[in-house]
């Protein structure tokens, strides 16, 4: 098929702007061919571009020659169409179309491109499996959806920099090629050719030049930047990723809070014309443990976690019994009005295979307990084994009333938990409790500065190393430091964890003292961070920030169920892209030229 040049020809519109106020305007679009229909000897083409779709019309009486070249159109060809546009004949209007009410009859048209059948339609609504999608992002891109997400992502990022920018905060960029970040996760490591045998890190956030920022008087400094973690992935996860950073100096966490709160409000208000309430809700880690079993609580709605532990504690249900014996506690779950559920459901919450364990977290729960409260009859295998002064105990802790259903988890607080979180979460869903509660934010603070690696055999940071503990823990910090508070926070939406950061050490003396307690010894401190340590004897200003996950929050702000569908070009599960084929094997000259040599297993 011969192609047409471009030439002189220049769009008048986009294809989503015609309408009829624009009848009998001469006008010329280009774009992509959705869909060819040939009907009553005209040819009906929807043009699409990144903004809609336009019905251009070929009429043979208009130009024969034009419309004989049509008959050859095919989705994806790409053309330029002139013409005049003209309102729709009666009862072809498509009230599902912006521009539905017109249609441009086509005087001239060029050819600019063809496509080969592309894998799969451009359709909103595609079955092609997600690899051939990633395979294919170009195409995948053209999807209406996807492009509105990528152009929410864009309008989320200008209203970031405008309330950032407005606030004071200087934007400065920080090194991609560095050291190792201690932030928890792998790192990603870049083999240095001219120093053979030494690498860079990429940055899992940049948490110590923010810092060295606020050391250099900064006073307000932010990034929207690309933070790098080797790490298993999830819906929610991606080996690279976007965060908005901030750091700020001479403040507390109400500060920090406050700037937040703005930030999000403003972001929300720009991009979608929701107002946000603020304050947001506030939690403790303890509290949020407690009442939810998990540091990220979805509170839009209640149905809160109970610990019922001196129900059982003497009960002739030995199962239950013996587990707190040996220093585990049971919570519950109060399923409001739930008796009704069927017997086959609540055997799916049994066993090893328990309910829980269909997610992707495995908890380790032996199985879920139940008793459906019934007036004067409580059924189940728990209730036989309970006196009546137990059953009183447990309707009252629980708030338990003829018709509701409740479910037990018995064992370590670390197994209870994360398995009644899931659930609480299961049957939030099911039971349509989320739905009229768009956005629920809540912070949650105090979390521990330290817990117990059994791996590692020693103390590791909950959040990383230059967090600051609570003042009034810093006596107990060498003798229980398990119990040591940190004045860490982090933010959370509908569930998700979308931000997380610290008041920071800025007493070189107290670093010093965080890492003994990690077990970090003197000179590997002063080896791996020693321009750190160096900085802090040198004037450092109290200071703090936070990094939102700037992939997550448009995810939520998108309602799309995977961070994938916010990135121009993620990575699947296994960190690869099936696009590029990254990561791909290099020539041996390569590896040599970078002092390297291959041990590969197999
Ligand atoms: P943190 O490690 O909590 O804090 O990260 C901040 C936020 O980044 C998001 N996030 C991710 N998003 C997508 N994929 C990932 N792999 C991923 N990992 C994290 C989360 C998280 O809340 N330097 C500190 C911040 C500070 O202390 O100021 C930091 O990086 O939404």
């Amino acid at each position: 098929m011969s192609l047409d040049s471009l030439g002189d020809w220049e769009r008048t519109h986009d294809c989503c702007t015609l309408g009829p106020d624009h009848t009998g305007s001469k006008v010329t679009l280009m774009g992509w061919v959705q869909r060819r229909r040939d009907h009553g000897g005209l040819i009906f083409i929807d043009l699409r571009d990144r903004a809609g779709i336009t019905q251009v019309v070929f009429d043979p009486q208009r130009n024969a020659q034009a419309h004989h070249r049509a008959h050859a159109l095919r989705p994806e060809h790409v053309i330029g169409a002139r013409g005049e546009v003209r309102l729709r004949p009666e009862g072809m209007i498509n009230p599902k179309l912006k521009t539905g009410e017109i249609e441009v009859m086509v005087d001239e048209y060029r050819l600019f491109n063809t496509s080969l059948t592309p894998p799969f339609q451009v359709e909103p609504d595609v079955d092609a499996g997600e690899n051939l999608r990633l395979r294919y992002r170009f195409l995948d891109l053209r999807r209406p959806h996807i492009f509105q997400n990528l152009l929410r992502r864009h309008h989320a990022a200008q209203a970031v920099r405008q309330y950032m920018n407005d606030s004071g905060f200087l934007e400065v960029e920080t090194p991609v090629l560095t050291r190792s970040t201690p932030e928890g996760a792998r790192d990603y490591l870049v083999p240095s050719r001219v120093n053979p045998g030494k690498f860079y890190a990429l940055p899992q956030s940049p948490q110590l030049f923010k810092q060295l920022l606020m050391m250099a008087g900064f006073d307000r400094y932010y990034q929207i930047v690309r933070c790098f973690r080797d790490e298993d992935l999830r819906a929610d996860r991606q080996p690279e990723f976007t965060q908005v950073d901030m750091e700020m100096a001479f403040v507390n966490e109400e500060q920090i809070f406050q700037i937040t709160e703005g930030l999000l409000q403003h972001l929300f208000e720009k991009v979608l014309g929701h107002k946000l309430e603020i304050p947001f809700a506030r939690l403790t880690y303890d509290e949020a443990i407690a009442r939810y079993g998990t540091d990220k609580p979805d509170i839009r709605f209640g149905m809160e976690l109970v610990d019922v532990t001196p129900v059982f504690a003497n009960s002739n249900f030995r199962v239950f019994a013996q587990l707190i014996e040996a220093g585990g506690m049971v919570k519950a779950l109060n399923l409001k009005g739930q008796a009704i559920l069927p017997r086959s459901d609540l055997d799916k919450m049994q066993g090893k295979d328990n309910l829980a364990n269909h997610y992707d977290v495995q908890t380790g729960a032996q199985g879920v307990a139940w008793i459906k409260v019934q007036e004067n009859n409580w059924q189940g295998p728990v209730a036989k084994n309970l006196s009546d002064g137990e059953k009183d105990l447990l309707a009252k802790t629980a708030g338990l009333e003829p018709g509701d259903l409740i479910l037990f988890v018995a064992g370590e607080s670390k197994v209870v938990n994360p398995t009644l979180d899931i659930l609480r979460g299961h049957f939030g869903r099911r039971l349509n409790l989320l739905a009229d509660k768009q956005y629920c934010f809540t912070w949650i603070t105090h979390f521990p500065l330290l817990e117990y690696d059994l791996a590692a055999k020693r103390y590791v940071a909950v959040h990383h190393p230059f967090t600051s503990p609570a003042e009034q823990d810093l006596e107990i910090l060498g003798t229980q430091p398990e119990k040591v508070r940190s004045r860490a926070y982090d933010l959370v939406l509908n569930g998700n964890e979308i931000g997380g950061g610290s008041i920071r050490i800025h007493d070189h003396d107290l670093q010093q003292q965080v890492f003994k307690a990690l077990g970090i010894e003197e000179d590997e401190a002063q080896h791996k961070f020693g321009f750190m340590l160096d900085a802090l004897k040198y004037g450092a200003p109290p200071h703090g920030g936070i990094a939102l996950g700037f992939d997550r929050l448009v995810m939520l702000m998108c309602g799309a169920d995977s961070i994938r569908d916010v990135i121009a070009f993620p990575k699947t599960q296994k960190a690869a892209c099936p696009m590029t084929q990254a990561p791909e094997s290099v020539s041996l000259e390569q590896l040599l030229e970078l002092s390297l040599k291959l041990d590969l297993p197999g």
